[in-house]
Formats: C-alpha cells, structure tokens, sequence
C-alpha cells in the first residue's frame, strides 16, 4: 500500500476507527535499541556505569559509533537534557558524526530527530538536545555550548588535542555533568603526543588484548577493529594489502599507532635529531690537551609557562657541546629568576648568558637591579638553526648529562612538529621551554665550535680539499696584506716610480 493509499483510508476512518488503528500501531513500535549485542567490547563501554571512562582503540574500531550510540541513549532516556560531542574541529565534527552516526541511528531506530545543520545540534523528540562542537570554534560559540549542564559528553580524537585536556575536563566538563551526575567519555587512537590527559590514562594498554582497567579514577576499555563485527573481515583484508605492499609495514610507528593501537612516536616527526644512545653522557671526558672550558647559560622566559635554564660547556680542544644541566619552574617571577640564574653564576664562570628577549621589561630589569650581564637571543631563522643543531645530534657533536639535564631529554623526546600546520611548526601541546633555552645557548656556542680548528689550522671535519682552500686563503690574504702595506708607504712617501720620472 502506498502512502497516498493509507491516507486515504485513514480519512474515511471514524474517531474510534482512528484511534484503535493508532493505538495498534504505537504498541506495534518497538523501543529503539541503542546498542550491538553481537560488538561485546562496545557493549561493555556501553553498560559500564562510571562517570568517566576512557577508550583506547585501533582505527575503525566503532569508537565514534560507540559514542554516537551512548549519546542518543541518554537523550533518549531523559526527556529535555543536553548532551555534548566534541572533536578537534567543527569540520571533523560534523565529518565523523552527522551523516554517519547520528543520522544513520536516528533512521534505524526511527527516533524522529531533527537536525540543525546551522547549529549542528540534535534536537529529539522528548526534547533532550545534542550539541556537536569542534575545539577550534570561536569563544562565543564554545561559551554557548560550553556553559549548561550535561547528561553525557564524548571527547572524540583525544590524542590529537593541541591543549592538555586536564583543564578542560575537571575545570570545565566535569562539573557541568555534576547536575545529572552525568558521564564523560573520552576516546581515540594512539598519536605522536606522549603527553597529556588521554596518553597518562591510557599509555601502557594494547587494544590488542582487548578488555578493561581502572586508572585516576577513569574507567578504560580497550579493543581493536578485529572485534567490530562490522569491520573484523575488511580490516584483516586491508592489513594483507598493506603487508603485500610493503612487507614492513608492521614496523613502521604509524601502523603501531593506527592498527594495533600502540603509543609509539614517529621518530621522524620529532622536531629534534636527538638520539638517547648517541646523545648522552654519564661523565665529562677528561680533557689534557691544551685549552680551558667555557660555559654558556641558555634562559627561555615564561610566566604562565615554566623558565627554563640550560647550562653548556664546550672545551678549546673539543668540538663537542655538553649540555651540564636543564631545569625549569613554572611562575617565576622576575626576582626569582634572578636568583635561579645568581645561583647557576656562583657555580659556573659563565662566558655568556643567552636569555630569551621577548619579554624587553623583564630583560632590562634583570640587566640593572639584578646586574646580570644577559645577551638578547637571536631569534631569527629559528628553523634554519634547529636544522643545523639537528646535524649535531646527528654527527653526535651535543651530548646530554642523562641525570642533570633530564627535563630537556624528556622534552626532545616529546616535541613534535605540528601536522596540523602547513609550516613547519613545533606543536603546541608539547612543551619546548628547555628545548628553547638550549637552542640559545648551542647558537652562541655554535659560531666558536664551528671555527674551531686542528693543530694543522683545518677546521674539524672538514676535507683534505678544504686545507688546500685554506692555504690558498691564506696566501691571498698575506698577498693583500703586502699591497696595502704598500699603499700606506706611497700615501706617506710618494710613489717611488714618480721620483725616478
Ligand atoms: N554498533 C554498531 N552498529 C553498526 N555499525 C557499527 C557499530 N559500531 C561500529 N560500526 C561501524 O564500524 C565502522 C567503524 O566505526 P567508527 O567510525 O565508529 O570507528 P572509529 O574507531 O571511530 O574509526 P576512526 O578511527 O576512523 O575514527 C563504521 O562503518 C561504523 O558504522
Ligand atoms: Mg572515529
């Protein structure tokens, strides 16, 4: 019968015809289902009571799915609540769940929905809404979203958060769940950023043997695409393609991160060359040759982020820059940064102290009531010289103390170029305080490590081709130097040929 058919007879009908007929129909419904009963590792997400609770996952593993379902659950449930999705922007978000989650539950649960595609908010029929935001909207759209209560919000791509989502969890979402003592979900696949909220509740799980645990309170689940019914058969098909085509792809750190769910960070997105084996040191050398050592400290200044101190040492004889030590402290203020800084100089005879010139005051203060002899830090062609420092890890020409400089070991362990970006930009969640501090310092050292030369007047690690250049400098400039000798003579005496004329 065609709709057209059914309205017809629905208008010939009687009152009582019409409400019997309606009735019928509403104890025909059935209630939606809001979840899989066959994806048991969803389900036990599903069920699971906790308030907070943490999903480390393969791609494609149903954690968007997953989340879209826990959603609609409770704004089902309760009439007129708000529920809330988050993801990294406004376009991931509606990308992930609009068409392929929201919509695809409203259609098979036949929940009646309406969507605002303007707003990006669901409103159903009790009333309850869902929100959708992306964390790069702008404040009036965040404050909006952000300021009401919550029957349940999902954190979706939790890895890829340029801020540390700890503030934005327990300052922000999980008292506005406190009303209906609401849940916070948080859910992604391992990244590059071994660091913040999601790495310190998840690092240490492998979805590969999925399952449960407990951390800080949060409540985890753990699976991979191997357990969503709905994906097991493509993805074992698309890992024998991925093999086929390179047979070790499995070594790679992003099948790690994406097909086992592993945090292992791609080396080669490390803003910095450093190497734990190649780069460090227990021990200064003991150095007899002729020469004394010079230090360099390095200051990056911050406020609200930590100071960072750096100490550097380089020998006359050695090309070689140790890094002595790195120490950094959050919310310093200028007083106490002097006296850090007093107390390095009482340790170290200082050649130079290499500070950071973006705060000009604070500089200039340190300089006159501090009396600190502190250089302005070049700044420009930043990048160029992180290249340059990187052929020094490379060639192992910068070697770390592995206890006293741990704080900068950690951070170039860490520090990741940004993939979010079209430059070349060091990401914003990672922390590069000592990093920087260091940056200065090696870039003064850098010009005196470079010029210096061997015995024989080559400068180190150069060629054979280059001492021929050298000589041949040298003979130049002896040539010159006779010439203007000579000049100076005829401006004092007259050209000798003048007086035989
Ligand atoms: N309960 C479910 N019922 C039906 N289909 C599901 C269910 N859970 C997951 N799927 C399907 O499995 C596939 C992967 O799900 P989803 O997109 O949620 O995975 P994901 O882990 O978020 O992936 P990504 O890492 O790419 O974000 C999708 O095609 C989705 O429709
Ligand atoms: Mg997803």
């Amino acid at each position: 019968m065609t709709k057209e058919e059914l309205d017809r007879l629905i208008a010939k009908m009687t009152p009582t015809e019409k409400s019997e007929f309606f009735a019928l129909i509403a104890a025909e419904k059935k209630e939606p289902v809001f979840k899989d009963v066959a994806f048991k590792a969803q389900t036990a997400f599903l069920e699971d009571q906790a308030r907070m609770k943490v999903v480390l996952c393969t791609r494609r593993s149903g954690k968007s799915y997953g989340a879209g379902l826990m959603l609609m659950r409770d704004a089902y449930e309760t009439p007129n609540v708000s529920c809330l999705y988050v993801a990294l922007t406004r376009a991931s978000a509606k990308r992930i769940m609009w068409k392929d989650v929201l919509k695809t539950i409203d259609r098979e649960q036949a929940l009646g929905c309406r969507f605002n595609e303007t707003e990006l908010s669901v409103t159903l029929p009790n009333g309850s809404m869902i929100y959708l935001l992306g964390m790069d909207a702008d404040e009036q759209e965040k404050d909006k979203a952000l300021g009401q209560k919550f029957k349940s919000v999902v954190i979706d791509e939790a890895a890829s958060y340029g801020v540390d989502l700890h503030e934005m969890v327990y300052g922000i979402l999980k008292p506005a769940t406190a009303d209906y003592r609401g849940t916070i979900a948080m859910i992604g696949t391992p990244g590059n950023m071994k660091r913040g909220l999601f790495y310190d509740l998840t690092k240490g799980q492998v979805p590969g043997e999925a399952g449960r645990w407990e951390k800080m309170g949060w409540s985890g689940h753990r699976w991979t695409a191997f357990d969503n019914p709905h994906m097991a058969d493509k993805w074992k098909a698309e890992i024998e393609d991925l093999k086929l085509a390179n047979p070790l792809i499995e070594e790679t750190p992003l099948f790690q991160q994406h097909y086992l769910g592993k945090w292992v960070i791609d080396d080669s997105n490390l803003v910095y060359r450093f190497d734990y084996e190649k780069n460090t040191f227990d021990e200064l050398p003991p150095i007899t040759k002729k020469g004394r050592w010079h230090y360099v400290l390095g200051i990056d200044l911050g406020f609200n982020d930590p100071t960072a101190w750096v100490v550097c040492a380089y020998h006359d004889s050695d090309r070689t820059l140790y890094v002595l030590g790195a120490h950094k402290k959050e919310k310093c203020d200028i007083t106490e940064v002097a006296d850090q800084t007093r107390k390095l100089m009482g340790r170290f005879d200082f050649d130079r102290i290499v500070i950071d010139n973006a705060n000009k005051q604070a500089v200039e203060e340190m300089r006159r009531r501090h009396d600190i002899p502190l250089v302005g830090a070049e700044k420009a062609g930043k990048a160029d010289f992180m290249e340059l420092m990187n052929g020094d890890f490379v060639s192992a020409r910068i070697k770390l103390h592995k206890k006293a400089a741990a704080p900068l070991i950690d951070e170039y362990s860490q520090l990741i170029w940004d993939d979010r970006s079209q430059r070349r930009e060091e990401h914003p969640g990672c922390a590069n305080h000592c990093t920087d501090a260091a940056l200065y310092a090696w870039r003064h050292c850098y010009a005196y490590l470079s010029d210096m030369r061997q015995d024989n007047g080559l400068r180190y690690g150069k060629s054979e081709d280059e001492w021929m250049l050298l000589q041949e400098e040298q003979e130049l400039e002896r040539l010159l130097q006779e010439k203007r000798n000579m000049e100076a003579e005829i401006e004092l005496y007259g050209d000798p040929l003048d007086r035989l004329n």
